[in-house]
Formats: C-alpha cells, structure tokens, sequence
C-alpha cells in the first residue's frame, strides 16, 4: 500500500534524524572531553618544564655562562632532559644524551612561547626552549605515557560513540514505532471511512440512476404515472445531501477531538437543547422530561461537546420512539463523575445489534421499511466525543420496549 511506504519512509527519516544528532552531539561533547583532559595533562606537564627551567637557571646563575661538567644535572628529579648549547653546538648533557642530541624533529609543532611537542625514534617529546645570549636551554620530556593515555581516551571516546549511536538507534527505531503508531491507526481509519463512505453514498446513486432510466425508458408516461418513483428518487437525493453534510461533519473530526474546556450550567445546557427538541416531540405527540439530582449543577467540561452528545442522544431518542412515546433525561453525579440518561420507550434495538449502533454508517435493520431518515453516524461521533472526554457510554435496549443510554463523564 501506498500509504504504508509513506510512513515507512518517514520512519527510516526520524530514525536516522535521531541518530545523527545524538552522533553530532556526542562528537561535540567527545571533542570537549578530549581537549580538557588533553589540557590537563600538559598543563602538569609544562608546569614541570618550567619549574625544571627555573631550578636550573638559578643553580646556573654563574655556571650558565660556563660550561656544567657533563653528568651533572642531564636529567632532572622529574625524568627531565636538559641539554645546554653554546652558539648551535651541545656543551652539557648526559654523554649519552650528548651523542645522541634529538634532531632533527620529525614532526615539529610549536605549542606555544618556547614550547615545543616533537616525535623523534619513535617517541613524543615536550620542550622548553630558552636562549640567552649564545647559550641556549632546553629542557625536555618524554611524553609517551600521555601520549597514550590520550590515545586510549579517544579509543574509548570512539567506542562509546558507536555504542551510543547503536543504542540511540534501536531505541529511537522502538520510539518511532510507537510514536507513528496512533497515526497509522488513524490513517488506517481514514481509508476504511472514506471505503465506508464511497459504499454509503453508491447505494442512494444507484437506485436514484435506475429509476431515472426507468421514466426515461417510458417517455410516454406522465408525472402522474412516475409519481412513485420520483418520489424515491426525491427520497434518495434528500438522503444523499443529509450523507454528504454529515460526511462533511465528520472530516472536521479535529473539532471532535480537541478539547476546550471551561465551566457551565450543565441543567442549562440541558433546558437550552430541549426547548428545540420539546417542539418537535410535541408535534409528534411525545413528552420529553428532564429531571436533575445533579447537587453542583456547574461542571468543568467542554461545554459545545456535551451540547452536541446530548443532541445526538436526545434526537436518537425522539426519532425512534413511536407517537405517544415518552424520553427522559435525567442527570445525576457520584463521587468522580456525572451521569446522563437518556432513556425512551420506542421501538428498540435487538440484541444481536447493541454491539454494532457505534460503528460508522450503521442503522439497524428493523428501520427498514419504516420512513426515518438518518445516515448512522451520530453514535459513531458521540462514542468518539466521549472517549475523548475519557468517559464512557452504556446501552440498554428491549426491542419494542425502549433504549436507554448512560453515560459517564469525569469530573
Ligand atoms: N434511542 C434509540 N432507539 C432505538 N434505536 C436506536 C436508538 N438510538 C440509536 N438507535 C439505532 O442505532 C443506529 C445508529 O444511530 P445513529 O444515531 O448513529 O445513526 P442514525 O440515527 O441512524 O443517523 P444520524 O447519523 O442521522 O444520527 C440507528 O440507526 C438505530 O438503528
Ligand atoms: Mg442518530
């Protein structure tokens, strides 16, 4: 199916979105990491050099100038080599050292004022280097164990973000799946309503097409004659323009579903839809009660949700009772919610069709034959609006002896 390639491929989008900012922020917090401790470590380790350079600059004060006998001080309490030069050429170091004076550098990169991080014979080396006058200082350490304490950080700095981008995709791959879940559900909906729909509206357009080719095929006849199946193709078209404004009303299933709450009368509300509703009833020779054992007739709700639940409740109610018939509605509350029954003594819904009065489209069977007009989505709304208020609605029903609707709503 189209549409499941459309949400696949956003998926595959967010998982790799996901993935690659946490990889772009555990790289910059990686980099972080790595430049603090590499500023530490050679800040201890420059804080050595110059403190090597200070202790033999001062017990060189005289000697500096001439030549230290070689042995002397090479290398320093803290592993420091120390070379000392007269114009370009070594005059003190370890005789060793002397022999084998590191140069030239093989990799050569100036730190900063006198300081200098070289590789030489395979190992790193960190130096100060000072001259005065022809003599010149230089002070130096093998830096290989920091060297590779580095390395390890970024070892593990490296593993720790393949480990991280390994977990931030599976969770961000579960996360998506769930997250996308209630949108393929709803598009899942939207396809079975518009299936639901298309079949709805075929069967008016069907019979509508058939009895107009009828009169169409007896061009002889006249209203008169046709007077019954025009009177159906009538029936039909006003049965297909309540579908089309109802299907209208139901795309704006936004409007069902975000919810404005604010606090009302709720016996108000109640008394404002039955003034309409009582009208209508009466011309049909039935009463409409209402009687409230509601002791905070304020609630804190959607007020224009309720209104339309009650109207789809209440017209149900007057539609499907006979003439002479009688509808209650009666409020009342508990401890955590407000209960509406909406009862009448009409023509019932047989067993085998309670379960099925909330599904879009549905009309009972029994309604055949009998001249109610109705295109069965008032319920479907009404379950919709009370799951969204996180309510919940019962149905009690005797074919031939009445329907009784309750419904709980939260306080
Ligand atoms: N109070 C009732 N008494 C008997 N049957 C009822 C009652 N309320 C609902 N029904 C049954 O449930 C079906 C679905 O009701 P629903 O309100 O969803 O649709 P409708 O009334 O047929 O059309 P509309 O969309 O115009 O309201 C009705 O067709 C009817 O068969
Ligand atoms: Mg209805």
């Amino acid at each position: 199916m189209i549409n499941k390639n459309i949400l696949d491929k956003t998926k595959k989008k967010l998982i790799i979105l996901n993935t690659l900012v946490v990889g772009v922020l555990f790289l910059i917090f990686s980099m972080f990491i790595y430049g603090y401790f590499y500023n530490l470590t050679y800040k201890e380790v420059d804080k050595g050099l110059y403190r090597q350079f200070d202790m033999i600059t001062k017990k060189t004060k005289e000697e500096f100038r001439y030549p230290i006998k070689s042995g002397n001080m090479a290398i320093g309490p803290q592993g420091h080599i120390t070379y000392i030069l007269k114009n370009g050429k070594v005059v003190y170091g370890y005789e060793n050292d002397r022999a084998n004076y590191i140069r030239p550098y093989e990799y050569y990169d100036k730190v900063k004022n006198g300081i200098t991080s070289y590789k030489y014979g395979g190992h790193n080396f960190r130096e100060l280097k000072q001259t005065q006058g022809e003599y010149t200082l230089e002070i130096i350490k093998v830096v290989d164990v920091e060297v590779g304490l580095l390395k390890q950080l970024v070892f593990v700095l490296l593993i720790g973000m393949m480990l991280s981008l390994g977990v931030v995709y599976l969770t961000s791959r579960f996360l998506t799946q769930k997250s996308l879940e209630p949108i393929e559900a709803s598009w899942e909906n939207q396809v079975l309503f518009v299936q639901d729909a298309s079949h709805e509206l075929r069967t008016p357009l069907a019979i509508i097409f058939s009895k107009i080719e009828g009169i169409i095929k007896r061009p002889e006849s006249t209203v008169d004659d046709e007077m019954k199946n025009l009177t159906i193709v009538m029936k039909e078209a006003r049965r297909l323009r309540k579908l089309v404004s109802d299907l209208l009303k139901l795309t704006k299933e936004d409007a069902i579903v975000t919810i404005n709450k604010s606090t009302f009368n709720l016996e108000e509300l109640v008394k404002e839809i039955l003034v309409d509703y009582r009208d209508i009833a009466s011309l049909q020779d039935k009463v409409v009660n209402f009687n409230s054992k509601l002791r905070n007739i304020n609630i804190y709700c959607d007020r224009e949700k309720i209104k339309q639940l009650l109207i789809i409740l209440i017209d149900n109610a007057i539609k499907y009772t006979n003439p002479e018939g009688r509808i209650d509605v009666i409020l009342s509350e508990s401890m955590h919610s407000i209960n509406i029954i909406i009862k009448d003594n009409g023509i019932g819904i047989k067993e085998d069709e309670i379960k099925n009065i909330f599904n879009r489209f549905y009309r009972s069977n029994s309604l055949r034959g009998k001249d109610i007009e109705g295109s069965g989505v008032g319920l479907s709304i009404a379950k919709t609006i009370i799951s969204n208020l996180r309510g919940n609605i019962e149905v009690e029903s005797k074919i031939r002896e009445g329907t009784s609707f309750y419904v709980n709503i939260p306080k």
